[in-house]
């Protein structure tokens, strides 16, 4: 074929019709092929009449119609298939939006011995050896799903086996809604199988044992529920530790809703806000001794829970209150007290309860925890509405009763926590609330309660709390926890 040029050119010198023609011009003049189209109002097409002295040739040649029905037809086919197309890619990508894909899996682990501790959830062992297969599943999942696919993994059971210890975790993946459980439910496996066999992972599982079925979002949730320190939010994606440098006192960062879960707030009926709490389970709520000071009789207390105290995301009347025996105000040695709601609190992401440490917690000087409360920002000045939040650093108890410190006054009983430029504290109104740390799978233990302090955010005064490690026979002597 020969080469072709594109021409434009005004038909007018030519032929005397007043319209713009384009057309492909053969540089072989004895081929001549002009399409004659008229582009507007729609694409019609006529054959060129020439003159006979310019091309004598094409005279009697019926040239052949570019734009017959046929083509047409098959140019307009063409083009609705590809706005068909087009349309489809968009609406996947931006109509159809990601949804969340849970699937429970168990499998075995022959490469380690099981140990007495991972029957207990919130022990060191248990933690570790989770995390260590945590990081594994999502070693494989990332790299395979280019990382946007898995979100997390949770394992919620290790359990003795035979030659081994048997692992029991949820996966969690987000995909198009218009996926299905079961198509993405063969990939894993696929995805898994693949890097069972090629890749050198730390823990050798058992390919025979390897189980996985999908989850509803309820089913998930209950699974999940049934555990401590965990926060979610609304659309249950896990929620990552905060990185909130702000303070409750003299701050202005808001807590949102579930982001502490497991606080409330302790009221007394006619005068509100007292005192923050920490649920520990369905039915009980660890503050401290102090707060019943005014009032003992559980009758007069409410507790509620949510971001702001009114109104409540949930309310709840007192049964009882347990205080320590041998707290003394004077000291505020043993600084803590129980309180068991009368009706039990349904877990949800706006509810939840925080896990208690090990009696062997260590959190070495300037380890990042959080405190929130109600209190106020100012010392002496109101309670507020909306949670607040600030993350302060861990004082050792040697530092902490230094003779410019608190000279003495901190038992082993107690934790410092704060800064000792001051600044960033607990205030008025806070006691009793929670003082937490997230482990590395970012589950969040209950490590002080709130109690005293000289002024808030003073230099050399931080805040001193409850060490709740240390009261972990006393809770279970009360509540069996
Ligand atoms: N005792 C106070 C209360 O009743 C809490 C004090 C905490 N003070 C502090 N500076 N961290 O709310």
């Amino acid at each position: 074929m020969s080469p072709r040029r594109r021409v434009l050119y005004d038909e007018q010198e030519e032929s005397g019709k007043d319209f713009m023609v384009m057309g492909w011009k053969s540089l072989d003049r004895s081929r001549l092929i002009i399409n004659n189209c008229l582009l507007f109002p729609f694409i019609y097409c006529r054959p060129v009449e020439f003159s006979e002295v310019e091309y004598p040739e094409v005279e009697n040649q019926r040239r052949p119609q570019f734009w017959d029905p046929i083509r047409l037809a098959l140019f307009t086919l063409a083009i609705a298939a590809i706005i068909g197309i087009a349309i489809g890619i968009v609406t996947h990508f931006v109509v159809a939006d990601d949804k969340s894909f849970y699937y429970l899996a168990s499998f075995k682990v022959t490469n380690i011995k099981y140990k007495e501790k991972y029957g207990i959830r919130t022990s060191r062992e248990f933690a570790e050896r989770s995390h260590q297969i945590e990081r594994m599943m999502s070693r494989i999942f990332r790299r395979f799903t280019r990382g946007h696919r898995f979100i997390k993994s949770h394992v919620v059971n290790l359990s003795p086996s035979e030659d081994g210890v048997n692992v029991l975790m949820v996966l969690m993946f987000r995909y198009p809604s218009t996926d299905n459980a079961e198509r993405i439910k063969k990939r894993i496996e696929k995805l898994l199988y693949t890097s069972l066999n090629t890749n050198q992972l730390p823990l050798t599982i058992n390919k025979q044992s390897f189980r996985i079925t999908p989850l509803d979002s309820k089913k998930m949730r209950n699974l999940l529920n049934s555990r401590c320190g965990i926060r979610m939010t609304s659309s249950n994606m896990p929620l990552p530790a905060s990185s909130s440098t702000e303070r409750i006192m003299k701050g202005s960062k808001i807590a949102m809703e579930g982001e502490w879960p497991w606080q409330a707030s302790l009221q007394l009926i006619g005068a509100g806000h007292q005192c923050g709490a920490s649920l520990i389970s369905n039915t009980w709520l660890l503050t401290a001794a102090h707060c019943f000071q005014r009032n003992k009789d559980p009758s007069q207390w409410i507790v509620t829970f949510g971001a702001s105290v009114k109104p409540p995301a949930v309310k709840r009347s007192v049964g009882e209150i347990i205080i320590h025996e041998n707290y003394h105000k004077d000291t505020n040695e043993n600084d803590i007290a129980l309180i068991q709601l009368t009706t039990q609190v349904e877990y949800s992401n706006i509810v939840q309860r925080v896990c208690l440490p090990d009696s062997s917690i260590k959190l070495p000087p300037k380890t990042s925890v959080f405190v929130t409360g109600f209190g106020s920002i100012v010392d002496d000045g109101p309670t507020q509405n909306k949670l607040r939040q600030a993350r302060v650093e861990t004082i050792s108890n040697d530092v902490c009763n230094r003779k410019d410190v608190y000279d003495g006054m901190i038992t082993s009983g107690m934790l410092c926590a704060g800064f000792m430029e001051g600044k960033v504290d607990a205030c008025k109104g806070d006691s009793g609330g929670p003082l937490v740390y997230p482990d590395n799978r970012d589950i969040w233990y209950l490590v002080g309660i709130v109690s005293w302090g000289q002024s808030c955010g003073l230099p050399n005064k931080p805040g001193v709390y409850t060490r709740v490690a240390q009261y972990r026979d006393w809770i279970a002597s009360k509540i069996g926890m």
